[in-house]
């Protein structure tokens, strides 16, 4: 070949790079706007049937109480979830004082695997559910590493965040195919960035939070692929920092750190979106971004070095 066609050759090939790489970034961009700010909220939709009912698991404090809080607010009723009943009756009664609509719960220790579902969901069974917050979880900030702790301490941390809302959507599903024959029905499950990261002293529960990211396509490709399409979907949240009061070292609320109330905001906007894995909050989205390009080793020293203030300021408050 001559040298001057290999240069033309060589010409069209970086144009034609330059090119592909502007459409990505263009689309991404335009991707992010339609998300965050242009794409008409879409929650109405699962206001269907007589009366629509949303679920929310770990509802008596932080993001699950303001979520139902935000649900009751879209004119949904909301079935809570808690494993405190006297925090429960209260926080049922701070709820209604600000809402007319329906407020039931059910009580059970997420940590545990003993659960009779068909008995704890008996007195929902009639009801027309239309969106599920898969939000319980978390896990203490212990100073040890997994073979200091009890086999107990780590079912229990496996159980809260990961199969408790695996035998909760098993035992749900029928009836949210129900509701789906009349519109649309929403799973979301709350995940977290640690899900992505493995931060030190939260390795099961990063695998946990894993685990549920997985199971969320899982599920989702189930209703959609195989069979004829339910109308059940599943998304999954990559959660960020977010203030609650609840925390052995809560992050005081920032741009970065959005209380519980405003953070359930972006969530509830966040249904019915289309996606199947969503960083609801803005702000994490960026954050999350940052994380993506940062690298392993940048991202694995700097959450190390989070943990260990984090350590620092819940020994402080004890
Ligand atoms: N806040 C953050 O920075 C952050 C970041 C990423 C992801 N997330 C995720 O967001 C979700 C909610 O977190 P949050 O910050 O709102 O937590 P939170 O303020 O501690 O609230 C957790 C809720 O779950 C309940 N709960 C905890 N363990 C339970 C158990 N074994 N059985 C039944 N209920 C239980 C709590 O009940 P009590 O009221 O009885 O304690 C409370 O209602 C979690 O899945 C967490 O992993 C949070």
């Amino acid at each position: 070949m001559e040298a001057t066609t290999l240069v033309s050759v060589l010409n069209a090939l970086a144009v034609l790079g330059v090119t592909t790489l502007a459409i990505l970034h263009v689309y991404r961009i335009l991707d992010i706007l339609w998300l965050y700010f242009l794409h008409p909220s879409s929650v109405k939709r699962y206001l269907h049937g007589n009366a629509s009912y949303a679920i929310v698991t770990g509802a008596t404090d932080g993001i699950g109480k303001a979520t139902a809080a935000e649900l009751l607010k879209r004119g949904f009723n909301v079935i809570l979830h808690g494993r405190n009943e006297a925090k429960m009756r209260k926080v049922v009664e701070e709820l209604r004082a600000a809402a007319s609509a329906d407020i039931q719960y059910f009580i059970a220790d997420a940590s545990k695997d003993d659960h009779d579902w068909k008995r704890l969901l008996e007195p929902f069974r009639e009801l027309h559910i239309t969106v599920v917050v898969h939000n319980v979880g978390g896990e203490p900030l212990i100073d040890t590493r997994i073979d200091e702790r009890t086999e107990e301490h780590l079912l229990g941390v496996v159980h809260s965040n990961a199969l408790f809302a695996l035998f909760l959507t098993r035992a749900l599903l029928p009836q949210l195919r129900r509701a789906a024959q009349s519109g649309p029905v929403q799973v979301l499950v709350v995940g977290s960035f640690a899900g992505d990261v493995g931060p030190p002293r939260l390795p099961l529960y990063a695998a946990a939070k894993g685990f549920l990211k997985a199971l969320t396509r899982g599920l989702d490709n189930d209703e959609l692929f195989f069979g004829t399409p339910t109308g059940v979907r599943f998304m999954y949240l990559s959660v960020g920092a977010v203030h609650s009061d609840n925390h052995p070292a809560p992050m005081q609320p920032s741009l970065g750190v959005p209380t519980s109330a405003r953070f359930a905001w972006w969530l509830v906007e966040s249904i019915g979106c289309g996606r199947r894995n969503v960083v609801p909050y803005l702000v994490h989205a960026v954050q999350y971004w940052l994380m993506q390009k940062s690298g392993n080793r940048v991202v694995d020293r700097g959450m190390a070095q989070k943990m260990k203030e984090l350590m620092a300021q819940a020994a402080k408050r004890k």
